[in-house]
């Protein structure tokens, strides 16, 4: 049995689905501090079975101790932690506490109920400002740029002398990118539950009508367009590389790092474009000054994981976003049904002329008048008359595109490219 922390969790849940697939027995310990009880159930409908669960926290010992004793468990995939940037450097003691505290307090539970098999959800985080590109997992670390960052690099410095000091223990430490996307049923993916500080929740939540205008943070970088470029992996994909990633350490010793990446990089403004394209929704955006903490550009060398674990992400950037879209437009779904239910589900089995219908119906049915009613005046180049406002089916865009709506912020258009 595989013990998953933090699995009712965005990426928690996928791995979850993930070794159900491949017959494994599963327990989940969660806190449900970032997610609900909800996720069980959709993964034991994808599933077909059920995963255990325990509503606890990986800093309680007495909890963890249990919970070894109560489940016949051989690894532990530790998915728990918090993970929004900006609340750690409002709030580090917190951070260091629950990533930092809670995967020691997790190692030695492990430790006591003699279970040495561990994979850690790291990141990229952990490379900081890398001058090198792509970043392999030779590249240093050691300079992240906010506390969270600095909380992944600590429980990782805490495996490492763990893993040095006992031959019995077997790490991976999986350093994931910039994980997208959900799963492609549209069934499961990620659920904010405050204003997301990622670029494709944000995203997402602009296309169906729960925020204006997407800000874009820096369009003056030394990149393709000046906009941040980031390497985007599918949350799919990267459930995969956990369970090959255990494959390979049952039974080994040490500590191995992979960096789970697709190996190339988009830019914020590809990324709206490709979403545009894909998922025939415009998405208006505002430029804004930098965001603190950003790096310009940030993509993987994945080489290391396909050698030694045989993984490669498959999946492209137009699959991450139309999945992440089906999963978007399920959870407006909830919100609406009578309406909205039968065009979803008509939405992705019958193509464009359900798109069409369904993108209309979204921004007709969104409770956000004001917000609609600015945008009657903000429609791209493409929109009709009488579609929903600001919104268009999807037609070939010479790129880059964006929704030409005007703003006090807004700027005319992002500075030409710099390399
Ligand atoms: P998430 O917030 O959706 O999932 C984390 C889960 O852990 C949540 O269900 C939350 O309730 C639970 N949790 C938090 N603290 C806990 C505690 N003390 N005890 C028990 N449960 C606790 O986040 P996610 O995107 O699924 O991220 C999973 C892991 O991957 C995190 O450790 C995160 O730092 C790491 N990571 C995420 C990203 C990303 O972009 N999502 C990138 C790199 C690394
Ligand atoms: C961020 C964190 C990183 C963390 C990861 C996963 C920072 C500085 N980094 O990564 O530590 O591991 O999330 O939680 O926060 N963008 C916009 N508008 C938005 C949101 C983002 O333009 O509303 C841009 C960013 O400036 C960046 C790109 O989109 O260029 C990707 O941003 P994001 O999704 O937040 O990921 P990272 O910054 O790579």
């Amino acid at each position: 049995m595989i013990l998953v922390t933090g699995g009712t969790g965005y990426i928690g849940a996928q791995v979850v689905l993930q070794l159900l697939g491949h017959g494994q027995t599963v327990v989940i310990l969660d806190n449900l501090c970032n997610s609900s009880r909800t996720s069980l159930e959709r993964i034991a409908r994808l599933g077909g079975r059920r995963a255990r669960f325990v509503l606890g926290d990986v800093r309680n010992r007495a909890q963890l101790d249990a919970l070894f004793a109560d489940f016949p468990i051989t690894a532990v995939i530790h998915c728990a932690g918090l993970k929004a940037v900006g609340e750690s450097v409002r709030e580090p003691l917190r951070y260091y506490d629950s990533n930092v505290g809670g995967s020691i307090t997790l190692c030695q539970a492990m430790a006591a109920a003699g279970v040495f098999t561990l994979i850690f959800s790291s990141s990229a985080t952990v490379y900081g400002d890398s001058p090198r590109m792509p970043i392999d997992e030779r590249c240093a670390t050691g300079l992240p740029t906010n506390p969270y960052g600095f909380s992944k690099l600590m429980a990782e410095n805490v495996m490492t002398s763990l893993a040095a000091s006992d031959a019995r223990w077997s790490v991976g430490l999986l350093r994931y990118f910039n994980p997208i996307g959900a799963h492609d049923s549209g069934e499961l993916g990620e659920a904010p539950a405050q204003i997301p500080n990622n670029l494709l929740p944000y995203l997402l939540q602009v296309a169906s009508g729960q925020r204006d205008v997407l800000h874009v943070y820096g369009n003056d970088y030394a990149t393709v367009d000046g906009t941040g470029v980031r390497d985007y992996v599918h949350v799919m994909d990267l459930a995969e590389g956990h369970w090959l990633a255990l494959q390979a350490l049952m039974g080994g010793s040490g500590v191995q790092v992979w960096n789970l990446g697709t190996g190339q990089g988009y830019s914020v403004l590809q990324v709206v474009d490709a979403f545009t394209r894909t998922c025939g929704v415009s998405v208006p955006l505002v430029f804004e000054p930098r965001r603190a903490g950003d790096v310009a550009q940030c993509w993987a060398d994945p080489d290391k994981a396909r050698r030694e674990l045989g993984w490669q992400a498959r999946r492209t950037l137009d699959d991450m976003l139309r999945d992440a879209w089906r999963w978007e437009c399920r959870l407006a779904a909830q919100h609406r049904p009578i309406l909205y239910t039968p065009l979803l589900q008509g939405f992705w089995r019958d193509g464009l002329l359900r798109c069409v219908a369904h993108t209309a119906a979204i921004g007709f049915t969104t409770p956000r008048s004001a917000a609609t009613a600015r945008w009657q005046g903000c429609r791209s180049p493409s929109s009709t008359p009488g579609t929903a406002p600001g919104r268009t089916a999807a037609t070939p865009s010479p790129w880059p595109r964006w929704s030409p709506c005007r703003s006090p912020h807004r700027r005319t258009a992002p500075r030409p490219p710099v390399v």
